[in-house]
């Protein structure tokens, strides 16, 4: 399988900011040997369109709802009718400051299904979940969802507290939580990619351990240097594995 590098820019750069960052990260993307999917805010799909043919996108969320009287939100018709592929569901930052429940995220991948969008479904403990030994029920209370996914989708383990904290986890610790996950899905061709705190230092680790194929970067995918460095050593990394 590819390694997957997504990038997820969350509610940041200026239209400016983001050109250039697109402007100087496509050569890169396109010298690479890895799928690289851009999850920037959604005014700026037109402009990397315009910028760029070949980069992937991905929303960062979409509507629950269809289409209608729902002021502010994004339908997936909308993000799929402007050439977007995937949708970031079930973000921490969704389930944790927006109450998103695994209900409303299950009506996403119905919306997902139906407009042929691809899911990249985040799961992931909190601190506190992790330390009362929570852990594995909430990550399958979290996968339960996938029931309802009919096309092809990935899936992201994002630990809470090591979500734009700099604390990531160590390369050991994600593969335990992505084997199991591996198991309980039962699909050995699902991308698992791994989420938080992810940088040029640690991708290499990550990218190392079986059950990980990829990653979902934040904070380090807002620099060009940051994001290319992480996108050529994965590269380099999947070809001596080949
Ligand atoms: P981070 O964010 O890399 O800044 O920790 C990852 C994410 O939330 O997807």
């Amino acid at each position: 399988m590819k390694t997957v590098i997504a990038a997820n820019w969350k509610m940041n750069l200026t239209e400016k900011e983001a050109s250039d960052l697109i402007v100087s990260l496509s050569p890169v993307i396109d010298s690479v040997d890895i799928e690289t999917i851009i999850c920037p805010p959604a005014c700026y799909f037109y402009l990397i369109n315009q910028l760029s043919s070949t980069i992937n996108l991905g929303a960062q969320n979409i509507s629950q709802f269809e289409s209608g009287a729902y002021t502010g939100e994004l339908s997936a018709k909308m993000v799929k009718s402007i050439g977007t592929s995937f949708v970031i569901l079930g973000h921490s930052e969704r389930r944790h400051i927006f109450s998103e429940t695994n209900e409303m995220i299950q009506q996403k991948i119905e919306q997902c299904n139906k407009y042929e969008l691809r899911p990249i479904l985040c799961v992931g403990e909190t601190l506190e979940e992790r330390k009362s030994n929570q852990l594995f029920d909430v990550i399958k209370r979290q996968l339960s969802v996938i029931n309802s996914i009919s096309g092809h989708f990935y899936l992201a383990y994002e630990p809470v507290w090591a979500i734009g904290t700099g604390e990531t986890a160590t390369p050991e610790i994600a593969q335990d939580v992505h084997h199991f996950i591996r198991n309980e899905i039962k699909n050995a061709d699902i991308p698992i990619l791994y989420g938080g705190s992810v940088n040029a230092s640690n991708i290499e680790g990550l990218l190392a351990m079986p059950d990980i194929n990829g990653a979902l970067v934040g904070g380090a995918s807002l620099k060009s240097s940051d994001f290319s460095d992480i996108l050529k050593k994965a590269s380099s990394l999947e070809r001596i594995t080949q």
